[in-house]
């Protein structure tokens, strides 16, 4: 039996190439079996359908509209849930979804978030050299890191729960913040980490989930 994943992006989609290229090189373990978005000019769009996979762009039209957001997920799920995956990862997708959402795939949603975060929910970290700094949580987190002057960030692969930026931690990588860094060039290094990290994520589920597949 294949292990199947869905992936959701809203940009550029480097994560998902990394699992292309992975499934590509017969080392995933897994097969990203439909491509999501909510923007239509997501270069993760192009990326899925250079690749033949099953793409879709579902837009949200009014994001602060409650009944059209609801639709919005409903609908988001109904094109995923087509494909029967095993795993929805959030890989660049920069909308909450709900707890209506997640229903439709108990545990089965993971997110990538660029800074670290706690294992209990907390605000804030302790790092591997026995500093605490704050959990950085939302849509800016890259900038945030640099603008407290932070000596170091990472990232965070996790399960996804109604909370926001919160759940079970599957895996977490720190970056050392340099003197000379931008958020560019910043975020540029963590990706590296996600990237190898989100990977390595798949590979231990899909691998979980009954070995060696076909
Ligand atoms: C990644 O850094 C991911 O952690 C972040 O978006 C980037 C996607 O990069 N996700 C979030 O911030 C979610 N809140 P990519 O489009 O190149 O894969």
């Amino acid at each position: 039996m294949t292990y199947r994943i869905a992936v959701l992006v809203s940009g550029s989609g480097s994560n998902l190439q990394a699992l292309l290229d992975a499934e590509a090189a017969g080392e995933l373990g897994a097969q990203v079996v439909f491509v999501g978005s909510d923007r239509a000019d997501a270069f993760g769009v192009q990326r899925g359908l250079q690749r033949n996979i099953a793409t879709a762009f579902v837009p949200l039209r009014q994001p602060r509209n409650p009944a059209v957001r609801a639709a919005w997920e409903g609908q988001l799920a109904a094109v995923v849930g087509a494909f029967s995956p095993d795993l929805v990862v959030l890989a660049g997708f920069m909308r909450v979804l709900s707890a209506a959402f997640l229903a439709h795939f108990p545990n089965q949603v993971i997110n990538q978030h660029p800074a670290l975060l706690p294992p209990d929910g907390g605000d804030t970290v302790r790092t591997s050299s026995g500093l605490t700094i704050p959990a950085l949580r939302g849509a800016h987190v890259v900038p945030d890191a640099l603008a407290r002057g932070l000596p170091v960030t990472g990232c965070t692969i996790h399960r996804v729960t109604p909370t926001i930026d919160d759940g079970p931690i599957l895996a977490q990588a720190e970056v050392p913040i340099l003197p000379e860094d931008s958020v560019e060039s910043l975020h540029e290094r963590i990706k590296l980490e996600e990237r190898r990290l989100l990977v390595a994520v798949v590979q231990r589920l899909a691998g979980g989930a009954g070995g060696a597949r076909s």
